[in-house]
């Protein structure tokens, strides 16, 4: 199935916070998925991306994972890495929303990249400790470079195949009430990753995973991470995907959400009464 057909099902599928019944997920939709306010620190954030997108620098790329589907060159730029292989600004700042909303501690991240999703995660919680893994040397240098530049002191990046680095960091972590997961986009290791996060988790821990439309084989991960018996609520975003181990419901649930906006017909208005 085509990107196009994969986003029309998503789309003819996805609900607005007006048919949502759980208090939970309207809350998460009006102060996460649709909140529009500037945070102080989008400023610094938003010229770091700025300045990364101008550079030339050229970086030796060793991708352990799926890597891209358009770009295959060893040695990239910058620039270019920024444009194909971070999360877009906008996602960044729905990553900033999440954990500033929901204020999980112990948060790990797999694939750093450049830093520049690390940084959107961390930020709005930076007394709490940020674990994040990368494969590529080169990569881990930069963001290392970028987290000093944003006085990003709480940043533990590890360097290694996350087959290597993750279980040894879960099991510093001990508890882990939050990930994102956005590297080696392949089913058998995301289902891998995901169930060893799960032994660290608890009922409050936060699973996101990016891309979950990506390719069919993300999509396959991604159903047979919604049939998991640990999980309570899934919400597809499209671009991303939230599971949650509890819920305010008691049967499972899984919704596809998209902003009213795109939606307007899902609108529901309040009856006046005669006297208001
Ligand atoms: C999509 S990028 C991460 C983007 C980043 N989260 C952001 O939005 O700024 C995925 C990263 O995961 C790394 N990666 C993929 N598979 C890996 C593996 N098996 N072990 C370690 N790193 C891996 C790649 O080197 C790449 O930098």
């Amino acid at each position: 199935m085509s990107a196009i057909l994969r986003f029309i099902k998503f789309y003819w599928r996805s609900e607005t916070k007006h048919n949502i019944k759980s208090s939970f997920v309207v809350s998460l939709i009006e102060n996460v998925f649709e909140d529009n306010r500037t945070y102080y620190d989008f400023s610094a954030l938003r010229r770091l991306r700025n300045i990364l997108e101008q550079d030339n620098t050229k970086l030796k790329i060793n991708d352990l994972g799926a890597g891209s589907k358009t770009i295959k060159n060893k040695e990239r730029s910058i620039k270019s890495i920024v444009k194909s292989a971070v999360s877009p600004q906008w996602q960044c700042e729905f990553l900033f929303r999440l954990v500033h909303y929901l204020q999980p501690k112990n948060r790990l991240e797999l694939g750093t990249s450049l830093g520049l999703s690390s940084l959107h995660q961390y930020i709005p919680l930076r007394e709490a400790p940020f674990y994040t893994l990368e494969g590529c040397p080169s990569l881990a240098k930069t963001a290392k470079f970028n987290f000093k530049k944003l006085k990003a002191k709480n940043i533990e990046l590890c360097v290694g195949d996350f087959s290597k680095t993750l279980p040894a960091v879960l099991e510093k972590i001990e508890r882990l009430d939050y990930v994102f997961i956005d590297g080696n986009h392949q089913k058998s290791p995301t289902l891998s990753y995901f169930e060893q996060c799960l032994y660290y988790s608890h009922s409050d821990t936060i699973f996101v995973f990016d891309d979950i439309h990506w390719s069919a084989d993300m999509e396959s991960a991604w159903n047979d991470i919604k049939q998991h018996p640990k999980v309570k609520l899934t919400i597809d975003l499209f671009y991303m995907g939230l599971v949650f181990l509890s819920y305010d419901k008691e049967e499972k649930d899984h919704i596809n959400i998209i902003p009213t906006k795109y939606k307007p017909w899902k609108m529901k208005f309040k009856k006046l009464s005669p006297l208001s």
